[in-house]
């Protein structure tokens, strides 16, 4: 069987910075390390880290309630009211935040000082979306789908900023955009969808085309590992969804050629080797 790993499977720059930063304070085992929610969305990761004494502040309450101790913020990043708790409560904190979700939260926040309105193209529940919305200081509005688009009820005589999540689908993002400016808004549009996420997802459609079966691999709440799975999906009709090798039913490649490989950001590499390993032990 032939077997297609994508480059582009696992941690992007963000991520992996996100995780190495962990475990770098790990290692000097001075102060009580917490991370702001899952450092990534990777159950096994998260799970490697508790057992090595990372807590997991899971609310803004929990974070309220800590007096001491180093908080992590992960690569998602986080609102600025989160920033001004960590200092009220006097905590140490590691800024984890991916250099480019931080350019986001900069541009917001100097478009809506200048009395821009922003409009944030993504998943209003996603912890990046709700960061983002927390460095704009006017008004905001958050739109996913065509509909939310067609029926966005802005200011039409005051400018709209427009910045994407980062893991949003760039042809999607194009879309709303068309259909904001259609509708006569001002625009000022800042495309901040990561390289990283696009060269992830065409790599994967180009693999996804050519093979029998895809695998991708990722934590089931990632929302760019469900992504990649719609877009393999629409390619491959023999896509599969898994967070682990164990996940893999080998099974049903049993008369299957040539199978491809693809991850989410939030995969660690030996999660990848492991599921190619028994593809290819196996056939
Ligand atoms: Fe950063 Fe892009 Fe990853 S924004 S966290 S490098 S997907």
């Amino acid at each position: 069987m032939e077997v297609k790993l994508a480059k582009s499977a696992g941690f992007c720059f963000g991520v992996k910075r996100a995780v190495d930063t962990v475990y770098k304070e790990i290692e000097k085992n001075r102060d009580e390390i917490y991370t702001f929610g899952p450092i990534i969305h990777n159950d096994e990761v998260v799970r490697d880290f508790e057992q090595k004494g990372v807590k997991v502040l899971q609310s803004e309450e929990e974070l309220r309630q800590l007096k001491r101790g180093c908080v992590i913020i992960r690569s998602h990043g986080v609102s600025k009211h989160i920033y001004d708790i960590i200092k009220e409560n006097q905590l140490t904190f590691v800024d984890a935040t991916c250099p480019f979700v931080r350019k986001i939260h900069k541009i917001v926040e100097k478009e809506s000082k200048g009395g821009s309105q922003i409009l944030i193209i993504g998943n209003e529940k996603h912890p990046e979306v709700a960061g983002i919305k927390g460095w704009c200081s006017g008004s905001v509005a958050v739109i996913e789908t065509k509909e939310e688009a067609m029926n966005l009820n802005m200011d039409r005589k005051r400018k709209v900023s427009i910045v994407s999540q980062t893991t949003f689908n760039y042809n999607k993002f194009k879309d709303l955009v068309e259909i904001i400016s259609k509708r006569g808004y001002d625009i000022s549009v800042l495309n901040t969808i990561c390289n990283a996420t696009e060269e992830r997802q065409t790599e994967a459609m180009e693999i996804a085309k050519d093979v029998e079966a895809m695998i991708v691999i990722g934590g089931t709440h990632s929302s760019n590992t469900q992504k990649l799975y719609e877009i393999c999906k629409r390619e491959c009709e023999n896509t599969y969804y898994i967070q682990t090798s164990e996940g893999l039913d080998l099974d049903l490649l049993e008369s299957i050629n040539s199978v491809g490989i693809t991850a989410g950001a939030s995969t660690p590499n030996n999660i990848i080797e492991e599921v190619q390993k028994s593809v290819r032990d196996k056939f």
